[in-house]
């Protein structure tokens, strides 16, 4: 079958979440299964630099923003089985470092949208599904439907993934005069353009990525404002959770822990990789549990429970602590504070680096992850296979994927809380700490954590089986 994915951004290329973990991963894997996969994303300036010389340019041309032509390279390399197209201009995307956040986003990804589908129509012809991904291509399936300029798209069956419902892609009327389009009521939602309501409404099938997430955004505290809209999709919209790639994050093959491990020496290698994460941070006593966290550190993520439940429990000395992360500088500064007064027994690293994120995963006891909403979540997946043991809220992806030690049974491959709130989240870091004291408990659990099966052969499956589905319907 042949698939075009299209997003904003894809491992090993861009990356600022997990939306690049999946576009880098997902295409590969159904390739592999044999279909003919296609990505297209813009070409970010990061591309430009570390890519430059491998990519072919197969297209040029202009297209029309507001009154002017602008330019529009397609340029393509290979990478994994799966054909990988930049959509290039230079002022929209290869002078910038970074992806979002700039006052003419609505601009960018407008042209981004129109981009995308002039690669369908001159190097990508008679594909059977493109896979749209969140805001920044919610334009593309009403362009494809809608547009007459593009009627020969209008038969493409198109899905759209919500990767996270709190980013919409959202900008003032005023852009309607950029965006080379007629206006209709499927592009505006509260009196302004919102790209993401434009895909729902527009896509043939709407997805998120976990069944839980799914279930939750029927409701105003997780939709924000979508869960009217999603109603309307009824049966069109579904849950499929993600995978992770299992070559990218093995604990035995990892060069970038201290000593790397199977389950057969998880015990050795969990204590090395420990040691060295506790060095590393200038930490003290390794009888203590380590509890690492790798997030962007925004309320969102839970750091207002964990500003309130963690400096209390290392300061009685029940746990060691460590954070690796960067975001909202007030809670920044918090956990700074914190470290300033226990360096002994909590370590921060603000910034992000994948080889300090890894050793996290390897070096740490226990997992903290107890986000407020977690459309599927990967982090947690990671931590497992390197056999640490996550701590979550039981909330969209972090519910389907970790299922909580149950005192009685002794099954689990983690510890889950229900109530968003801080004493429910100490009881279940209170449980994890008891747990870990019993060791032969714990390690039990750590080898059915890593035993998982955490690949994305399953979920792909289901992709595919979606998309017979979709294009079946006519
Ligand atoms: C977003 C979500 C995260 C999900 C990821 C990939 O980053 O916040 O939960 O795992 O997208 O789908």
């Amino acid at each position: 079958m042949k698939i075009t994915f299209v997003g904003s951004e894809a491992t090993p290329f861009a990356k600022t979440g997990g939306l690049a973990d999946v576009l880098g991963s997902l295409p590969k894997t159904l390739a592999q299964m044999g279909h003919e996969v296609s990505l297209i994303m813009p070409k970010h300036q990061a591309i430009k630099t570390q890519y430059e010389k491998a990519l072919t340019t197969v297209y040029t041309g202009t297209i029309k923003v507001h009154h002017d032509d602008k330019y529009i390279g397609i340029q393509r390399l290979s990478q994994g089985g799966v054909n990988v197209y930049f959509i290039d201009n230079e002022y929209y995307f290869g002078l910038r470092p970074h992806l979002y956040g700039d006052y003419d986003d609505g601009e960018r990804y407008g042209y981004f949208a129109h981009g995308v589908i002039r690669t369908l129509q001159e190097v990508l012809p008679s594909q059977a599904i493109v896979h749209l991904n969140d805001w920044q291509t919610g334009l593309i399936p009403y362009l494809m439907k809608y547009d007459r300029k593009y009627r020969d798209l209008q038969s493409v069956k198109t899905i759209f993934t919500i990767h996270n419902i709190a980013y919409q892609g959202r900008f003032s009327k005023a852009l309607m005069s950029h965006l080379n389009t007629d206006y209709s009521d499927l592009l505006e939602f509260d009196d302004v353009i919102n790209f993401l309501k434009t895909g729902i409404m527009t896509a043939d099938q709407v997805t998120t990525v976990s069944p839980t997430y799914k279930d939750n955004l029927q409701y105003a505290y997780f939709a924000y404002g979508m869960q009217g809209v999603l109603k309307m999709r009824g049966e069109s919209f579904s849950g499929i959770i993600n995978g992770i790639d299992l070559e990218t994050f093995n604990p035995a093959t990892d060069d970038a822990i201290q000593k790397p491990y199977d389950a057969s020496k998880m015990v050795s290698g969990k204590k090395a990789n420990k040691k060295a994460l506790m060095e590393q941070f200038g930490l003290k006593n390794a009888n203590l549990p380590l509890v690492g966290m790798v997030s962007r550190i925004t309320e969102s993520k839970g750091f207002n429970l964990v500003a309130d439940v963690i400096p209390p429990m290392v300061e009685k000395g029940l746990i060691n602590f460590v954070l690796l992360g960067s975001g909202d500088p007030y809670y920044e500064d918090t956990f700074q504070d914190f470290h300033d007064q226990m360096p002994d027994h909590l370590g921060v690293y603000f910034g992000y680096s994948d080889g300090l994120a890894r050793q996290v995963y390897a070096g740490s006891d226990l997992f903290l992850m107890p986000s407020r909403f977690e459309p599927c979540g990967l982090s947690q997946l990671i931590a497992m296979r390197y056999g640490t043991l996550p701590v979550v809220h039981k909330t969209g992806g972090l519910k389907d994927t970790v299922e909580p030690f149950n005192e009685y049974t002794l099954e689990g491959t983690g510890f889950g809380f229900d109530t968003f709130d801080a004493e429910d989240l100490k009881q279940a870091l209170l449980l994890a700490i008891s747990v870990h004291g019993e060791s032969d408990t714990f390690k039990m659990l750590q080898k059915r954590a890593m035993a998982q099966d955490f690949s994305w052969t399953q979920s792909a499956n289901d992709y595919v089986k979606l998309y017979h589905e979709v294009m079946k319907r006519g």
